[in-house]
């Protein structure tokens, strides 16, 4: 039997925050995702009823919009003011005609309605630049009798909204990027662009451009080079990472490979932890060649698995389905791996968005005029968000005696991958069991359990969530028999399965 020690001694506090999501203006995210007024359930601001219920019920507290690529060449200007004086324009980052019909103020309602206090926005350090930050962030926080922020009252918000944290424009270093730069003209232009945004609103934290993926020859050189323009105003450096199984991961080839094998696919984790560590390292080096007092945080801002689209894309229509997928049980467990790199880094990573919210890679699949459902991998983000509150602590542990595999690319991977946290009534063990047998674990908890309950989520591995079969992937919970007032306990994990263990005590 594998044994999990635990040291709460060993810890660190992790909020909801932690785990956000992303809306941008691609595909049918927006159009048809979250916003179809003649939608049956269309509130009276258009904005679909069920795909809001949805997202209520799953507890995300930050969100980043509104991009992605779509932000380096968007002229956030033409989303405020009368709908019917917005205008239209081509949205070339993703081959579609924006109608600007949803906007900033749309966005903020929508996002209060959904349960959202912790926006992220986006600036267009692509085709613009300093002065059009400077301007938005005038017309989103605001205070003084000035000509943005008095756009902003004429336009029906007479408050700031009041957004901390600010994208310093998005993956300027990919080659896919409308108005690609080089680190050095970055590094520049991202430092002054956000001196001058904290000379306007000091409240605000920066988040700097990082490598959009560490399959760039750029990564990680871009990061260290950025970090050592703009240490000095900025709070974050961004990190993106999406994984696909048979996606070539050399971006600069775009060539579609042999599809991994499962194991190989699970393992791939990994590479988030390997990444987090590497960009720490590098932002670690750049604060002492620098003598700072600062730890840069790291905002893992673009994560999830991939599959290319499973819908005809429709070019240069309001709506192109770029990216609609649905994710199987396989797919859940790397998510949920993926997820707990980030718990497991919970001292460093301290935002992170799932890419994307509606109907790209998503959480939450749609259909225009018809239903809305959930992908397996919503239901992991809702149980780690259940979980956690500004008093969660995550804590550190050691398996012993733990089953492991090697891959060609990592070995001694964990069959069981798992975070526990501490969330001041509870003790939660989050697991996926990467392998097809069932692991048991026997666990020595700091405190006596009284009562405790597990939750799973598992099945055929190439199960998923239709239309027709919506839950066909969803957790179950039954209660866990407990060692009443002991320390010592024991849970058993089905082969591939997310779990959620909880000792109350
Ligand atoms: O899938 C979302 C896109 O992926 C974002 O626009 C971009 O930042 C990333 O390349």
């Amino acid at each position: 039997m594998v044994q999990l020690n635990v040291y709460p001694e060993q810890n660190f506090t992790v909020g909801p925050q932690l785990f956000g999501s992303f809306l941008e203006h691609m595909g049918t995210v927006i159009y048809t995702g979250v916003y179809e007024p003649t939608h049956p359930t269309a509130t009276a601001e258009g904005f679909r009823g069920d795909v809001l219920q949805l997202v209520q019920a799953l507890g995300i507290k930050t969100l980043r919009y509104p991009g992605g690529n779509f932000t380096s060449s968007y002229h956030w200007e033409d989303t405020v003011g009368p709908k019917d004086q917005r205008p239209k324009r081509m949205n070339i980052a993703w081959q579609s005609l924006e109608t600007n019909q949803f906007g900033l103020h749309e966005f903020f309602s929508w996002a209060a309605q959904a349960g959202i206090d912790n926006p992220i926005l986006t600036v267009n350090l692509g085709t613009r630049g300093i002065d059009d930050a400077l301007n938005e962030l005038e017309y989103v926080n605001g205070r003084f009798d000035t000509y943005w922020a008095n756009k902003r009252r004429q336009n029906g918000h007479p408050e700031p909204f009041g957004v901390k944290y600010w994208c310093l424009g998005n993956e300027l270093d990919g080659p896919w990027q409308v108005a690609r730069q080089t680190p050095e003209a970055y590094g520049l232009l991202a430092n002054e662009t956000a001196k001058a945004m904290k000379l306007m609103d000091p409240q605000i934290e920066t988040i700097l451009v990082g490598s959009s993926t560490p399959n760039l020859d750029s990564y990680p050189e871009w990061d260290f080079k950025v970090l050592m323009a703009a240490y000095d105003n900025v709070d974050f450096i961004a990190m993106h990472n999406y994984i696909d199984r048979a996606q070539s991961e050399n971006l600069d080839q775009e060539a579609v490979r042999a599809a991994d094998d499962l194991p190989t696919y699970l393992a791939k984790s990994l590479s988030f932890d390997r990444q987090i560590d590497e960009v720490a390292t590098i932002a670690d080096a750049v604060k002492a060649l620098k003598h700072s007092d600062k730890t840069m945080k790291i905002s893992f801002d673009e994560w999830n698995v991939h599959h290319f689209s499973q819908k005809q894309p429709t070019p240069w229509g309001e709506h192109n389905p770029v990216d609609w997928c649905y994710f199987d049980l396989a797919d859940t467990l790397l998510f949920g791996s993926m997820a707990l790199a980030i718990l497991r880094h919970g001292d460093r990573v301290k935002l992170s968005c799932q890419a994307l919210l509606v109907n790209t890679i998503p959480l939450i699949l749609t259909d225009e005029a018809g239903a809305a459902w959930a992908n397996p991998t919503y239901y992991v983000l809702q149980a780690l968000l259940a979980q956690l509150s500004d008093e969660s602590r995550v804590l550190k542990t050691d398996l012993i005696g733990a089953v492991t595999y090697d891959t060609a690319e990592f070995l001694a991977v964990p069959m069981i991958d798992q975070v526990l946290i501490d969330t001041g009534t509870s003790y939660v063990l989050f697991a996926v069991n990467r392998g097809e047998e069932t692991q048991t674990l026997a666990i020595t908890l700091p405190q006596p359990a009284v009562s405790g309950q597990h939750q799973v989520l598992c099945g055929a591995l190439d199960a998923q969530n239709t239309r027709e079969h919506p839950h066909t992937l969803t957790p179950q919970t039954k209660p866990l028999i407990v060692a009443t007032g002991a320390v010592a306990q024991q849970v058993s994990l089905p082969g591939y399965s997310w779990n959620v263990v909880t000792f109350n005590y």
